[in-house]
């Protein structure tokens, strides 16, 4: 069998829970990760920064975000960079990490119900502050599908590096 398969909560609906969501971004995301932030306030947000026009690496924060969701201290993640495609790409290097880059609303609804993804990427440089909170949204709201997704999903995890 496969070892810890990182498998994701599922959303607390109709619950008094309140959603722990970590968010991280570059200096490309800051605007947008405010923005977010106060368009949704009843989760908890874990803000892992940045939070100045610093230029800063998108590697650091893709991989402190990885980390806090790999503890379990959040639920779910929310990274953005300039084009979602830098942090993305380092989130993903972690095995109990399903890193999705959405671009659209069914892309974050199809990453959440085959893909269990745990992190919603976004590229702030792309995608305007409207679409990006509908993405967001419809990430945190829609669960995974289970069934036969579970063993594709699981083979990701098993695939990741330790
Ligand atoms: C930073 O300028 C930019 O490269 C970064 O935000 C991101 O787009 C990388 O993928």
């Amino acid at each position: 069998m496969f070892e810890a398969l990182a498998s994701t909560p599922q959303k607390p609906y109709n619950t008094s829970m309140t959603l722990k969501v970590a968010i991280a971004c570059d200096h490309g995301g800051v605007v947008l990760k405010e923005y977010l932030k106060s368009s949704f306030t009843d989760y908890e947000w874990i803000d892992l920064g940045t939070n100045g026009s610093d230029s800063v690496d998108y590697p650091d924060y893709g991989y402190k975000l990885a980390e806090v969701i790999k503890t379990g201290e959040a639920e779910y993640g929310v990274a953005i960079c300039g084009s979602g495609i830098g942090i993305s790409i380092a989130a993903n290097r972690y095995k109990e990490i399903r890193a999705a880059l959405c671009n659209n609303a069914t892309m974050a609804r199809l990453s959440r119900e085959h893909n269990d993804a745990n992190i919603v990427c976004l590229g702030a440089r792309l995608t305007g502050d409207l679409l990006a909170k509908e993405i967001v949204e419809t990430f945190l709201t829609t669960n995974f599908e289970g069934g036969r997704h579970e063993r594709r999903r699981d083979k990701l995890t098993q695939k990741g590096q330790p």
